[in-house]
C-alpha cells in the first residue's frame, strides 16, 4: 500500500492503554492522524495519538461524537472486547468499514459464542447459563464436578472459576457474576486436555492462521495464563485439526476481515472451543509474536482493512515464541536492577515489569495484576527457553523490608486452590 494513498487519512483507535500503543505508531507510520480515546485520561496512548479524547470506550454515543467532531476514516480497537461492539456501531452511523453490530455481538458474548458454534457442529463444553446461585447449582447437578463458571462478556480471565464442589460454587458464584455485565455466567463442562491458541487474520471470510501456541496456567481455582509456546508439541494432523476448527469458528460467528485470536482444548476427543475474539490476541501477541513467528504485520493489515482495503495474508517464516508472564514474589518493590541488560539477550523482544520502584507488587489474581512479561523468539523453541532463562535471571527486584506477614504473601489462587483440594 503506497503510503500516499493513506497520508492525511484519520482513524479513530478505541482504547489507548499501552497495549493499544503498537497499533497507533503502526497506523501513524503508515501516514494516518490516530484519534485516541480511553476513559483514563493518564492512559498513554492518549500522549502518542494526534489527538487524545478522555472518553469511555464502552460508550458508543460519545466515540461517535469523538468520530464525527474528527471526521474520521476508519475506527479500530486491537486489544480488547470490550470496545469490539462499540467500533462495530460507530463504524455504522458513520457508514465507514468495520466488522458489523451482529458480528461483534457473536465475538464478545461468550454465551451466544457457544450456542452459535455448537449450532454448526463445532465441539463446545456442556454448557448452561445461570442467573442466580440456584440455577448454577442445577446446572452443576447435571454438568457435574469439576465444571468451568464464568461471566458471559468479560476477559481477562476475571470471575473465570474452576469449581470443584458444591462448596466452591457457592463460595466463588457471587465473585464470577459480578464481573457479568448481562448479569449471566456460564456453567459449563471442564473440559481436560491441553490448551491452545490460535493467531491469525481472516482476510475476505477466510482465516490465516499464523501462529499456534501451547498455553499453561496458573493452579485453579483461579486461572491465569503463565506461558505460552508458539509452536505446540502437536503432530501434524492435530494441528491440521486445530487450524480447521478455528477458521469453522471464524466463519460460524461472521467474521470477514481482521484479526483473529482462537483458545482451545485439545485432547483425545478432539478440538474444543473455549473462546474466540476478532481482534489480536494480548499482551503483545499481535504487535510482537506474531510478526516475530511468521513474518506478518497484523497491525498493519488491521490498519488496511479498517480503511477498506483488501489484503494478502503471505507468512514469510516460521519460528519459535515464548510469551512467559512473570510473577515475583509480592511485597513492596525498592529497586529493579538488570532489566536493560536483561533485554538485550539475543531475541528478546519484549521484557518488562509491570511496578516501579516505590510501588506495591500485590498478588496476582486475575490479569491485569500480572507482575510482568517476557517475549523472546528463536529458530527452535528450546533456543528460545534458553535466552529466555537467561534473561530473566539477569532482572531482579529489590524490596523494602517487608511489612506483611510471610503467609499473607502468597498467590490468593495458590491459597484457594489448597483448601479446594
Ligand atoms: N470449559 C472449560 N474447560 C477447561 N478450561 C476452561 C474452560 N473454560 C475456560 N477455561 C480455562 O480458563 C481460561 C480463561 O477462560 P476464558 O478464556 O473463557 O476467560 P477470559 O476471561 O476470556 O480469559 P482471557 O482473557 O485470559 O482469555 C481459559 O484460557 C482456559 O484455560
Ligand atoms: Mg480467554
Amino acid at each position: 500500500m503506497a503510503d500516499e494513498q493513506l497520508t492525511g487519512k484519520r482513524a479513530l483507535v478505541l482504547g489507548a492503554s499501552k497495549w493499544q500503543v503498537p497499533l497507533i505508531r503502526q497506523a501513524q507510520s503508515m501516514g494516518l492522524e490516530v484519534v485516541a480515546t480511553d476513559m483514563n485520561p493518564k492512559a498513554v496512548g492518549l500522549k502518542i495519538a494526534d489527538y487524545g479524547e478522555v472518553v469511555d470506550i464502552l460508550d458508543a454515543d460519545a466515540n461517535t461524537d469523538v468520530a464525527i467532531k474528527h471526521n474520521v476514516d476508519a475506527v479500530m480497537t486491537d486489544q480488547t472486547d470490550y470496545a469490539l461492539n462499540v467500533v462495530a456501531k460507530v463504524a455504522s452511523r458513520l457508514v465507514i468499514p468495520g466488522p458489523s453490530v451482529g458480528v461483534a455481538k457473536n465475538c464478545t458474548n461468550k454465551k451466544l459464542m457457544r450456542e452459535i458454534t455448537s449450532a454448526r457442529n463445532i465441539s463446545n463444553p456442556e454448557f448452561y447459563i445461570a442467573e442466580s446461585l440456584v440455577d448454577a447449582r442445577l446446572a452443576a447437578s447435571d454438568i457435574g464436578f469439576p465444571l468451568i463458571i464464568k461471566p458471559t462478556d468479560n476477559q481477562g480471565s476475571r470471575g473465570v472459576f474452576k469449581i470443584n464442589n458444591q462448596k466452591q460454587l457457592i463460595d466463588l458464584f457471587a465473585d464470577s457474576i459480578k464481573h457479568s455485565r448481562d448479569g449471566q455466567i456460564l456453567v459449563e463442562e471442564y473440559i481436560q486436555g491441553t490448551e491452545v491458541t490460535v493467531e491469525g487474520f481472516v482476510a475476505d471470510g477466510e482465516l490465516h492462521t499464523l501462529a499456534i501456541s501451547e498455553k499453561e496456567h496458573t493452579p485453579p481455582p483461579r486461572i491465569i495464563a503463565m506461558n505460552l509456546n508458539f509452536p505446540p508439541s502437536f503432530d501434524k494432523k492435530t494441528i491440521e485439526k486445530i487450524k480447521r476448527t478455528a477458521s469453522d469458528v471464524a466463519s460460524a460467528l461472521g467474521m470477514t476481515n481482521g484479526p483473529y485470536h482462537g483458545e482451545f482444548m485439545v485432547n483425545q476427543d478432539g478440538v474444543f472451543l473455549i473462546e474466540a475474539a476478532y481482534r489480536g490476541g494480548g499482551s503483545g501477541t499481535s504487535s510482537h509474536i506474531v510478526p516475530a513467528v511468521s513474518g506478518v504485520n497484523v497491525l498493519e493489515k488491521l490498519v488496511l482493512v479498517s480503511l477498506g482495503y483488501k489484503v494478502k495474508i503471505k507468512p514469510t517464516r516460521n519460528d519459535a515464541c515464548i510469551l512467559k508472564f512473570l510473577q515475583f514474589k509480592p511485597g513492596h518493590v525498592k529497586n529493579i536492577i538488570g532489566l536493560w541488560k536483561a533485554s538485550r539477550v539475543d531475541g528478546v523482544r519484549l521484557f518488562e515489569i509491570n511496578y516501579h520502584a516505590t510501588e506495591i507488587m500485590p498478588s496476582v489474581t486475575d490479569d491485569s495484576k500480572r507482575h510482568g512479561a517476557i517475549i523472546v523468539s528463536a529458530p527452535t523453541l528450546s533456543e528460545a527457553k534458553r535466552n529466555l532463562d537467561m534473561a530473566v535471571s539477569m532482572a531482579k527486584i529489590i524490596y523494602e523490608a517487608p511489612t506483611v506477614k510471610p503467609e499473607g504473601l502468597n498467590m490468593a489462587g495458590q491459597v484457594r486452590a489448597k483448601s479446594a483440594q
